[in-house]
């Protein structure tokens, strides 16, 4: 890897968590896009790090990745040094739901004290720049679960159900109280369930395609009533785009697709559009109703008339056309899949940047 002028961009910004799905995503987007800035993708590449994911930006002359773990606060804070940073976009975190019932310590180590380290090391960039900004990637589970009826708006009280979503309501909080006492420039982003390509396969969009196409059983949830708002990450990757650039400061800004559906009817979409992609079938023979999430929250829902009367944001992707073409990009990357679950993109580093 060559050595870089960083003073030739016009702006340093760390991306955390990169190499998931989410990070993965708004690299391929951001990188090409602006060439102007350099990227900095932190990401101590856990399970669900796959930088296979970047191989199209990966030697971008824009471009860096470090591994880091962000609950290593020295490592960070040579980073922060190394690349004079003025932005954070704060992805990084233990993401499955599931996973923080079984072992919750992870999830307080990475969301809570890896966020509060990010925020130290802001805070001193802060009192060296004018320009520095923290836009922290959040979730609609900060809220708790809906009745049948209304909306999550960027004002609904905060009242998490899971070991997951109390440490990232915790993280915002912090983000939150860095604005209000030391004047950091912050923005809070919290989103509803996102699909499309590089999902990690234990999330249920993936899962269901993977089982659905090796004739494994469909494993529902409890009674399959419960409701998600999905959001093609795309559409996501545009929204933080804008709010990175022009959200008010101090400002948290809720981001959703207006695609509410109760878990068993996607389930059986994504058997209908197999059948009929591939024949065979019908694999909604295959659903089979599990025991419950503990604390399984009912229902998302996501008003997102903020982010669209301030900034113009609004979702592209239909759920029909969103969920059709990820089904196909599956498809398509059976390996991707197969890889994910063997634990093989981890060797990827070993082979591709360990030496650089
Ligand atoms: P993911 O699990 O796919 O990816 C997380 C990434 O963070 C991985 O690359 C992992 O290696 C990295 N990471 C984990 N611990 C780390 C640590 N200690 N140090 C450095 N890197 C670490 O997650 P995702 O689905 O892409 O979610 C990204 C963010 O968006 C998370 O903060 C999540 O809470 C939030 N979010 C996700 C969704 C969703 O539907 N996926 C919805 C709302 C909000
Ligand atoms: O709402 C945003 C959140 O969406 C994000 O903050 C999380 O990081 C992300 O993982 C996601 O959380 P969920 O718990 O909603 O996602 P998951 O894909 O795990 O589950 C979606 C729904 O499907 C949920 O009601 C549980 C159910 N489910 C899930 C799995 C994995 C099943 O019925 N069967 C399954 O096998």
């Amino acid at each position: 890897m060559t050595n870089i002028d960083i003073n030739k961009f016009q702006r340093k910004i760390a991306i955390t968590g990169g190499a998931g799905f989410i990070g993965s995503n708004l690299l391929l987007y951001m990188v090409p896009k602006y060439n102007q800035y350099l990227f900095i993708n932190i990401d101590r590449l856990t399970y669900a790090g796959n930088l296979s994911n970047l191989k199209t930006i990966e030697n971008s002359p824009n471009y860096r990745f470090e591994k880091i773990d962000i609950g290593d606060f020295n490592a960070l804070k040579l980073c922060f040094e190394k690349y004079h940073l003025d932005g954070v976009i704060h992805l990084a975190a233990e993401s499955h739901v599931d996973r923080s019932i079984i072992g919750p310590a992870e999830f307080i180590q990475t969301n809570i004290v890896g966020t509060f380290n990010l925020l130290e090391l802001a805070r001193k960039r802060h009192e060296e720049t004018d320009n520095f900004r923290f836009h922290h990637v959040s979730t609609d589970e900060v809220f708790g679960s809906l009745g049948e009826s209304g909306h999550f708006k960027e004002n609904s009280p905060y009242n998490p159900s899971s070991p997951y979503s109390a440490s990232k309501a915790s993280s915002d909080h912090l983000v939150n109280a860095y604005h209000k006492t030391y004047g950091l420039d912050v923005v809070t982003t919290n989103c509803s369930n996102n699909y499309g390509p590089y999902q990690f396969p234990e999330k249920l969009i993936p899962l269901m395609i993977r089982n659905a196409c090796a004739a494994l059983p469909l494993p529902v949830y409890g009674d399959g009533g419960h409701i998600r708002d999905w959001l093609h990450v795309e559409d996501h990757c545009r929204a933080l785009d804008l709010v990175f650039h022009a959200g008010k400061t101090g400002q948290t800004y809720n981001i959703g697709g207006h695609n509410e559906i109760r878990n068993i009817e996607l389930v059986k979409m994504i058997c209908g559009i197999l059948d009929d992609i591939l024949g065979g079938g019908p694999r909604e023979n295959l659903i089979t109703f599990v025991k419950d999430r503990p604390g399984h929250d009912r229902r998302y829902a996501i008003s997102a008339s903020y982010i669209a009367n301030e900034l113009g944001w609004q979702p592209q992707y239909s759920f029909n056309d969103g969920l059709r073409k990820t089904i196909i990009w599956y498809i398509e990357n059976k390996k991707w899949l197969e890889n994910c679950i063997n634990g093989e993109y981890l060797k990827y580093y070993a082979m591709n940047y360990s030496n650089r």
